[in-house]
């Protein structure tokens, strides 16, 4: 019997509807595969605790969702990220979530996946001097300094309190915003005489200025800088302690940039002789600072929920995904084009409410730590 022409059509469409049904079906999961193969992710290091979370909150999020994405690390080097960029183009990306290494080198990577169509995410640390960011995804990084100058503030009493400033990798653009932050609060506290810096004489030089340029915290951060670096972080505070006098020690705080570099700046102020107390800071709430602050070493971290950070990233990849834009509250200049973004809020952590920021929220494990009330 000859067919009908039609009736070959109807059967090819329906055979077509079936397969992409069986594609896009993920049975164990029932997750939809608009994100599987579509988005990439690149993380800059494996060296930081920090960054492993991410992987395990992506890879977290992901696999209950039934999607399948690769995530990409850059070994802290600008070549390998766009190494890792390239690959993930040639894939098939539609949306990328770049979290960079080094703000500035990034934008050539940034530039590659626009040209090849793709949408770039900016993920925790801004991509600078280049149109090629379509979105950001960040916590409130000026509000992360805030609270780690605010936490300084309100441990102080008296006056003429010994200060010791660190900062972040001049590199990462969140490593001025946190700078900017603590600046902010500790600054008339620093007016009015309760504390003395006592290890970077560029932020002497400037104390007296309630806002600084970039191009002034660029000189601050140049003597205090750790690159982000534990091992930077430990000779720095060693240089500062063996320069300080006896009457630069006692009693005294430090600002530290995060968790890392805390607990490298703290061991090495705690194995000084002339120092009786210190109060220092941190954030990220990484698993070692956690039980640093159980145990009295590390005076207070923020958290900044990575879970958040996470779902927000995979959002705007969906909503680019489905041709829309993800929402903003506000939009970071990154030199060139001011970037929208919906930054989240954080939240300060010691030894009072770790354990129920930190445990019974879910964050960690109870058992992951020793001598938790
Ligand atoms: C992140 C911090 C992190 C630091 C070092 C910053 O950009 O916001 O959470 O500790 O980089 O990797």
């Amino acid at each position: 019997m000859k067919r009908s022409p039609v009736w070959l059509i109807l059967l090819v469409v329906s055979l077509l509807m079936a397969a992409t049904f069986l594609v896009g079906c993920n049975p164990e999961e029932g997750g939809d595969d608009k994100v599987t193969g579509s988005v990439g992710i690149v993380l800059p290091t494996k060296e930081e605790p920090r960054w492993i979370q991410d992987e395990t909150r992506f890879n977290d999020l992901l696999t209950e969702a039934g999607y399948e994405v690769e995530i990409l690390f850059s070994e802290g080097d600008s070549a390998k990220e766009k190494e890792n960029v390239e690959s993930l183009i040639t894939k098939g990306i539609e949306v990328l979530i770049i979290c960079p290494h080094d703000a500035s080198a990034a934008a050539a990577a940034a530039e590659t996946a626009r040209e090849a169509g793709v949408k770039v995410i900016a993920y925790d640390r801004l991509i600078l001097d280049t149109e090629a960011v379509d979105y950001y995804v960040t916590f409130d990084s000026i509000a992360v300094g805030e609270a780690q100058g605010q936490y300084l503030v309100d441990k102080a009493e008296g006056s003429g309190n010994p200060l010791y400033l660190y900062a972040g990798g001049a590199f990462d653009n969140n490593a001025f915003l946190f700078f900017e932050g603590a600046w902010n609060v500790l600054q008339p506290k620093i007016a009015d005489g309760t504390f003395v810096i006592k290890n970077s004489s560029e932020a002497v030089a400037l104390q007296d200025k309630a806002t600084l340029t970039r191009d002034e915290m660029g000189k601050i951060i140049g003597q205090v800088t750790t690159n982000w670096d534990f091992g930077d972080a430990k000779s720095l505070a060693e240089a500062h302690l063996t320069a300080a006098s006896a009457a630069d020690k006692g009693d005294v705080f430090i600002l530290a940039p995060n968790d890392g570099t805390a607990r490298a700046i703290a061991d090495a102020f705690a194995a000084d002789k002339d120092i009786t107390s210190y109060v220092i800071t941190g954030q990220d709430a990484e698993k070692a600072s956690i039980q640093y602050i159980i145990d009295g070493k590390q005076s207070m971290t923020v958290l900044k929920d990575v879970r958040t950070l996470v779902k927000d990233a995979i959002e705007a990849a969906i909503a680019f995904l489905e041709g829309k834009t993800p929402g903003a509250t506000t939009a970071y200049n990154n030199g060139v084009i001011d970037v929208p973004a919906e930054p989240s809020e954080v939240i300060t952590v010691d030894a009072d409410n770790v354990k129920e920021v930190i445990i019974d929220s879910g964050y960690w494990d109870a058992k992951d730590f020793t001598g938790l009330e």
